[in-house]
């Protein structure tokens, strides 16, 4: 299986100095994290990284240090994780039919995960890993006010890995890029599309690491694994 790793953002919402993906959990770089457990990950063969080529010096330092054994690719990001996705389908081997695309950010994915994704994959066209949400969720407006409750049973929080046909998602990056629809994961494209997209049950703590008391949160779950 080939993974994609979108990993060029900046970490605005971290507020750090540098690409979040750089800052440590349990004295190692949360790229470092996510790398370890797509190396030991059996179904995954091939991973490219989409990152900022000014951050390629400190990735590759970490890369060296994991001393990994899986083949990997640097992939030039985009402006936004829709760019950096479709900048990394492009840079797929012409062999690659399907692709699995996880945030460098959720360093909490376990190798089960991603291998569970990997099969499922193979069965149909789109998928993701989600959880159901335990809040309620409220839509409000810009005047603070709530427009509506929607039903909590039909709610799931949408995490990575995103699976999908690669010949698919190529054709949905580019009717997207067509009408200039802007979104923030690859399942949304294929949505907007038509096409169908199934959920695999996810992990509660697979976190996307966002603020720094997600670094909290993660250093918990790593020292208690
Ligand atoms: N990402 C990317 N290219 C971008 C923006 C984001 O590859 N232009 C990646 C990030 O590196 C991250 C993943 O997409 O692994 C999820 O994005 P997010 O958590 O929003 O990370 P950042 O964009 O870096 O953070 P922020 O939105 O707070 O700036
Ligand atoms: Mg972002």
């Amino acid at each position: 299986m080939y993974l994609l790793i979108p990993a060029a953002g900046s970490g605005k919402r971290m507020g750090a100095d540098r690409n979040k993906l750089l800052l440590e959990v349990h004295s190692q770089p949360l790229l470092a994290w996510t790398l370890l457990a797509a190396e030991a990950a059996s179904s995954i063969s091939w991973i490219g990284i989409v990152s900022q080529p000014t951050d390629w010096d400190d990735f590759k330092a970490i890369i060296a240090n994991l001393n990994l054994k899986k083949t990997i690719e640097f992939i030039i990001g985009g402006s936004t994780r829709q760019e950096s996705v479709y900048n990394g389908l492009q840079a797929l081997p012409k062999e690659a039919n399907h692709v699995l695309i996880h945030d460098g950010a959720r360093c909490l994915i376990t190798p089960d995960l991603f291998n569970k994704c990997a099969e499922s994959i193979l069965h149909c066209s789109g998928l993701i890993a989600g959880v159901p949400v335990k809040d309620t969720i409220k839509i409000v407006d810009d005047q603070g006010m709530i427009q509506d409750t929607p039903n909590r049973a039909f709610l799931w929080a949408a995490q990575t890995p995103q699976g999908f046909d690669v010949k698919l998602l190529k054709k949905c990056h580019d009717q997207g890029l067509r009408q200039g629809w802007e979104v923030t994961d690859d399942a949304a494209l294929f949505e907007k599309c038509g096409l169908e997209v199934k959920i695999i049950p996810g992990e509660e703590t697979n976190l996307k690491i966002t603020t720094p008391q997600d670094l909290a949160i993660a250093e918990f779950i790593i020292k208690n694994r």
